[in-house]
């Protein structure tokens, strides 16, 4: 037989291609990404001091957790993030650790810990702590012994400069009045660095010794049974010791001089084969930046983390240079919906992402992303919750949200508990700036407003403690509420079990393609995941008004999976917030 050699080779070089392929860039639309249990779980973040008070000292603790268990459980949630309960002088309620091996007395003990762990366990749901790695507390023995004499051995711990060598190049601070990253230390005589308050002193991780009690105390939680870690701050840890000079306006542009110090991924690469590796553990860092430098932390290769989630969308719309001031004018729907889609493809080959709406440092999601006001409050919740759990990304879904909890809004800057906002206040006040309209900007962007407690029924404090709770609970409780919302098929807590059912029942939800459809939509989100054959089309209506979308698809024959209102649109118009997802 003669074999026609051109031939032969030209099917070499189209097979061949079609190898290389499939190797450097996975289909997205059939089910080649590696599956992995922290792909697939939505992760409900617990604010241990505002979810259930046990003990009547006006603040959450371990033992609340536990009495609400079933409740979790019946959310059909598979995995918890846990705001940190280690021991602290609480001044920014918890991430100021004075003990890492340790509970904080208010939250309960290490027996009420490991009473929680199983009882998760039991449930089948995963936990993860939250590592604080860039600072410790002032409190902590470390800095105590540090803090007395250059030759203590913990000195080292730290970032100093030495006062005979003058004053220390200017860095920044965000929890400081002065925004000066430096505090003078009288004992030995130098400066200390800290990049947040003064009472949270950076850790100097250029210090190998550092490193091993690092990573011997997250080991020693791992041992335990924990299953993961949220990174706070961690982008922060490797800083520049040779101190060049940086300019003193940030403007907004903390990650920009401050995050991804030069050594950063070296110590997150030594993380991983000194802790990580040994354990099959979910773990995502409190990123920061633009998809490349956020890229790094997730790509497979480089053996580092799993997840990481960024602040491009949750920051988006407030004023330059003035923290957390939204714009009057609004934001930019079209452009917003783009940075979902830019974060959507940086994983599509390598990496994975995570989609979040509001956690203990923001504002509840109704009231930021939705319409707290009364007639748009329960659909705007459940369009919300159809966007966070119909994504390609691990879901991060803060407690209460499944209720539609809203802010407080408080008009006293007394009322307020928060570092963050108090340090902001008093810059205002000594730069003589518009203090009322500062206090309007917070009701919708302080954290406190995501702090409040959780509303569980009726009763005084919304069920959440029997004396007065230490961030008040908000007014509207009394409608809206755990308690009442069970009884009622139609509540946005049913919606968020139903919509929870339909992401653990559809892998498409998961795993499919996104992609964007009718972009320019000044209104209308809408998009289609895609798996092997199966696709979704999800339409969500961000406006007060009846809103149309063009999306070129024939939705004549779809079948509706989920709907907000009474009956599903199918004429290409959508209701005040109307969120439906539809099977092709
Ligand atoms: C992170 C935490 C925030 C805390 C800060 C300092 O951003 O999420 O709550 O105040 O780090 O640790």
């Amino acid at each position: 037989m003669r074999i026609n050699k051109s031939l032969l080779v030209i099917l070499f070089f189209v097979l061949a291609s079609l190898g290389c392929k499939s190797k450097s860039k996975p289909a997205t639309t059939n089910s080649t990404i590696e599956k992995k249990w922290w792909k697939e779980v939505t992760v409900y973040q617990i604010y241990p001091r505002s979810f259930k008070d046990s003990d009547g000292d006006g603040v959450g603790d371990v033992k609340g957790i536990i009495s609400k268990l079933d409740y979790i459980k019946s959310l059909g949630i598979d995995a918890v993030w846990l705001n940190p309960i280690y021991a602290s002088p609480q001044k920014d309620n918890g991430y100021d650790i004075s003990d890492y091996e340790n509970i904080h007395p208010q939250f309960g003990t290490m027996a009420d810990f490991d009473a929680l762990l199983k009882g998760f366990k039991e449930r089948g749901i995963k936990v993860m702590m939250d590592m604080v790695l860039n600072h410790c507390s002032s409190e902590h023995k470390w800095f105590k012994e540090a803090s007395k004499s250059r030759e203590s051995p913990y000195y080292n711990y730290f970032h100093w400069w030495p006062a005979e060598k003058g004053e220390p190049p200017y860095r920044w601070s965000i929890f400081d009045e002065k925004a000066y990253g430096w505090e003078f230390n009288k004992a030995t005589n130098s400066y200390y660095l800290h990049y947040f308050a003064d009472f949270q002193p950076d850790l100097n991780w250029e210090n190998p010794a550092l490193r091993q009690d690092i990573y011997k105390m997250m080991r020693m939680w791992l041992d335990k049974g924990v299953d993961g870690f949220r990174m706070d701050a961690l982008a922060f840890i490797s800083k520049d010791t040779t101190w060049p000079p940086l300019p003193k306006e940030y403007n907004g542009n903390w990650g920009l001089y401050y995050a991804s110090g030069p050594r950063l991924h070296d110590y997150v690469q030594e993380m991983n084969r000194e802790v990580l590796s040994k354990y099959d553990v979910a773990t995502v860092a409190e990123a920061m930046g633009d998809v490349e430098r956020v890229k790094k932390f997730v790509d497979e290769d480089r053996k580092e983390l799993n997840m990481a989630y960024h602040f491009e969308a949750i920051d988006f719309g407030y004023l330059p240079g003035e923290y957390k001031m939204p714009d009057p004018k609004g934001y930019d729907f079209v452009k917003w919906k783009s940075i979902y889609a830019k974060w959507d493809s940086a994983f599509i080959d390598k990496g994975w992402g995570t989609i979040y709406l509001a956690n203990h440092d923001q504002p509840r999601m109704l009231t930021r992303w939705g319409n707290d006001a009364p007639e748009f409050r329960d659909y705007s919740s459940k369009m919300l919750t159809t966007l966070i759990l119909s994504m390609r990304a691990t879901p991060y879904y803060y407690f209460g949200d499944e209720i539609g909890m809203s802010n407080i809004k408080f008009d006293r800057v007394e009322q307020y508990n928060d570092v963050e906002l108090l340090t902001n206040y008093a810059q205002v006040k000594a730069k003589g700036g518009d203090l009322k309209r500062f206090l309007e900007g917070m009701k919708i962007s302080s954290r406190d407003n995501g702090r409040t407690p959780m509303q569980w029924d009726t009763t005084l404090n919304a069920g959440f403690s029997n004396a007065k709770p230490w961030l008040p609970a908000n007014a509207n409780y009394t409608t809206v509420n755990v308690a009442v919302q069970d009884k009622d098929k139609s509540s946005v807590l049913n919606y968020f079990r139903k919509m929870q059912r339909l992401r653990k029942e559809n892998e498409v939800l998961v795993y499919g393609k996104f992609n964007l459809v009718d972009p320019n939509n000044s209104d209308v989100f809408a998009y289609t995941r895609e798996l092997n054959g199966k696709k979704l089309l999800v339409l969500l209506n961000f406006s007060k008004n009846i809103a149309s979308v063009k999306t070129g698809i024939d939705i004549s024959k779809a079948k509706v999976l989920i709907n907000n209102y009474s009956a599903a649109s199918n004429n290409g118009t959508l209701k005040p917030y109307e969120a439906i997802v539809f099977e092709l």
